[in-house]
């Protein structure tokens, strides 16, 4: 049993995919969120800044006083999650692992498409861990650069014509490769579910990273005898590198009515 907050971060937005679902899962957990909005994107960063922002980006939270840290950052996940667990000091798990077994799961014809962000897809990520767990699966990717600013600016309307076009842009190889399960491998994209089942179709499974890295933060909360005595009233403390105010009118645009008991301050990182 343990009282400390757990960590949470991300270039932005997108890790509150696992905030929200790690309040439902534990309600009596503190958060420290971390969204590093002076950087983002980190999608189009090379392995060497990603290691870098990271390490930031870990010593913040560390600054809390956690007890154990997800990597709620596909591109951070897919980049450099040995380096973060080497400098965390407590269990720090990513989100890659988690969403490709709940993708091997799910799939009925073993065609998995993978959308992430482009470092995501370049790292093969993914696409290792999918063969990792069963080689037969078929694993189509695609990394996009556009989807990213359109959420950290509050759009994701699938009646919104840019979010659309950039939908069906990333999407179009990969839905005409017949796959029936689609990882949303970049945290962000979650927020998009409703344009992307738009075009996809409703009988594509949508694998949520960011719901899946909370998942398995509450695995290993429980395995490690670390879950907060608590059972509810947990308090979120959401940290933006930029401007906090903003970072808060866009998450409860997103998530309003997953927000209660969170407050939104300045990180410097
Ligand atoms: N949510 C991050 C991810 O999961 C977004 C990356 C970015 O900032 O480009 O990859």
């Amino acid at each position: 049993m343990d009282f400390r907050p757990v960590g949470i971060f991300d270039s932005g937005m997108g890790g509150l995919t696992a905030v929200r679902v790690l309040r439902r899962l534990l309600p009596g957990e503190d958060i420290a969120y971390l969204g590093d909005t002076a950087r983002v994107p980190y999608g189009g960063r090379s392995v060497e800044e990603l290691r870098r922002i990271a390490e930031s980006d870990v010593r913040f939270l560390r600054g809390r006083g956690i007890k154990a840290m997800l990597v709620a950052c596909g591109t951070v996940s897919s980049n450099c999650l040995d380096y973060v667990q080497q400098i965390a000091g407590v269990p720090a798990i990513g989100v890659v692992k988690p969403t490709a077994l709940e993708a091997a799961r799910a799939t009925r014809n073993g065609r998995i498409g993978v959308l992430s962000t482009v470092a995501t897809t370049r790292s093969g990520a993914f696409v290792r861990e999918l063969a990792a767990i069963d080689p037969a699966l078929c694993a189509v990717p695609s990394g996009s650069p556009k989807l990213v600013p359109l959420v950290e600016a509050g759009r994701a309307d699938p009646a919104d014509p840019e979010v659309a076009a950039a939908v069906e842009e990333c999407l179009r190889e990969v839905r005409d490769a017949g796959v029936d399960t689609l990882i949303l491998g970049c945290t962000h994209y979650p927020l998009l579910s409703e344009a992307i089942r738009a075009y996809m179709g409703g009988d594509v499974a949508l694998i949520d990273s960011g719901a899946a890295g909370a998942r398995a933060l509450a695995q290993l909360l429980d395995d490690g005898d670390l879950r907060s005595p608590r059972k509810s009233f947990g308090r979120t403390a959401c940290y933006a590198s930029g401007d906090a105010g903003e970072f808060a009118r866009v998450a409860e645009l997103f998530l309003k009515r997953d927000f209660s008991q969170t407050t939104f301050k300045t990180a410097v990182l």
